[in-house]
């Protein structure tokens, strides 16, 4: 994390310290930083600055409204996968002519809603969707603007949950299918057909795989334009790693010359949805030692778990564990773990680590898919969320209480 600083000892996010940071808010605490979400956004969006664009953060990376007003005050698009994303993006300032909605299962209110405000574009994934978003449109007297998602049937070379761009995948539309439902969608009366989409996967560190896919996507423009069908953009959709420990990320300026030399002298202008890039780097998660068990496996138990952060469970993620101050103890391969009762329930593996009772930890990259996938699995409140400006901490997003737990519920009358 660029915004993250040794300072005599201890750690800081930009000019606050992670001690004081859990000394006014507590752990477990999510803290992000606005220079390094801001530095994230500006060099991505940078990167094609000679070529028309809009960048649409992915905004199930993280969603908080602090977040996506940083972004939304740099001009940010937005990329929505369900109505609740969709509110959140209006209530944090969001231009809703800049929201495209992805996903494979929109539900007719959330049709109805992103035709209301009248968003920049549906990307459709089916052809019962299209159908069904033509009906909308024409109960309101209105067009839906779309593109259709895709599938190139290209291996984005990362975790098997993560791939989406491959034929088994439930997500797009057949490569053999797009043509004729081009021509079904140029045909109806309440949508205007504007661009194509494709996302095909997360966490991607190479750049072929986009090469592949883009190369894919223009022989089906061209073939949809000899037919008459003239799409205004393409959507390259998301996927652009990061670093977690060793991976040598996409650099920007590498894709972004790939993409110009594929599209440079194109009609089309281009989408972009990434989120994992401008998020991921620019948060970490801070915890507290309650426990240590050593012995022969070594257990350090912290107050976050796998309801906090659940990507090493899940997939087996790797995320870099920095003790808050640096401590004299001798040094050990701890197991750190949380409090939830399952076996999943770790963080980090074999991290060897001088550790007391008491120790602050931040458990880096954890920016993006982790307070947003977060759950209250043991009837655990959620995490507070920091957002450090300068010197400045804003507490955006306040721990849960235990109340709130089950406020919803009720007893048998
Ligand atoms: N666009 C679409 C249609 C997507 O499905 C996604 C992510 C993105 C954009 C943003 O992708 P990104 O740039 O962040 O890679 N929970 C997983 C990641 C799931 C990604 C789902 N789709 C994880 O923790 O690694």
């Amino acid at each position: 994390m660029s915004a993250l600083f040794d300072r005599d000892g201890t750690l800081c996010v930009e000019g606050v310290s992670l001690t004081d940071v859990a000394a006014r808010h507590g752990t477990p605490c999510f803290v992000y930083s606005r220079a390094a979400l801001e530095a994230a956004y500006r060099e991505f969006d940078g990167a094609f600055a000679g070529t028309p664009h809009l960048t649409c953060y992915a905004v199930k990376a993280n969603s908080n409204l602090a977040v996506l007003d940083v972004f939304a005050r740099l001009g940010s698009g937005f990329d929505v996968v369900s109505g609740g994303e969709l509110a959140r993006v209006l209530a944090a300032g969001g231009d809703p002519r800049k929201i495209v909605f992805s996903g494979v299962g929109k539900s007719e209110a959330e049709l109805r809603q992103g035709l209301e405000l009248g968003i920049h574009c549906f990307n459709v994934e089916s052809s019962s969707e299209l159908a069904r978003l033509d009906r909308i449109a024409g109960t309101l007297g209105t067009r839906a603007p779309v593109s259709l998602r895709v599938n190139p049937d290209v291996d984005p070379r990362t975790h098997p949950y993560i791939s989406t761009g491959l034929k088994e995948s439930k997500f797009g539309i057949a490569f053999a299918e797009a043509l004729p439902l081009y021509r079904r969608a140029a045909g109806l009366a309440n949508v205007v057909v504007r661009g194509i989409d494709i996302h095909i996967g997360s966490q991607i560190t190479a750049l072929e795989p986009y090469r592949e896919a883009a190369m894919k996507v223009l022989e089906l423009v061209d073939a949809l334009a000899s037919a008459g069908i003239h799409l205004e953009h393409v959507d390259l959709g998301g996927g652009i790693g990061i670093r977690y420990r060793d991976e040598t990320p996409v650099d920007l300026a590498s894709y972004a010359a790939m993409i110009a030399k594929l599209f440079g002298g194109r009609r089309e202008s281009l989408l972009f949805e990434p989120g994992r890039r401008l998020t991921g780097n620019a948060g970490i998660l801070l915890t507290r030692v309650a426990y240590l068990k050593p012995g022969e496996r070594s257990f350090a138990v912290v107050d976050a778990a796998m309801n906090d952060l659940l990507r090493p469970a899940l997939y087996d993620a790797w995320h870099d564990v920095r003790p808050v101050r640096r401590c004299n103890e001798r040094p050990r391969i701890w197991q750190i773990v949380g409090p939830v009762c399952e076996s999943a329930d770790f963080l980090a593996r074999d991290r060897e680590l001088a550790l007391v009772e008491g120790d602050l930890l931040a458990i880096l990259s954890a920016g993006a898919y982790a307070m947003v996938m977060s759950s209250n699995y043991n009837s655990r409140p959620r995490a507070a969320e920091v957002l450090v400006e300068g010197t400045t901490m804003h507490l955006v997003g306040r721990r849960e209480s235990v109340g709130e737990l089950f406020a919803r519920e009720s007893r048998l009358p």
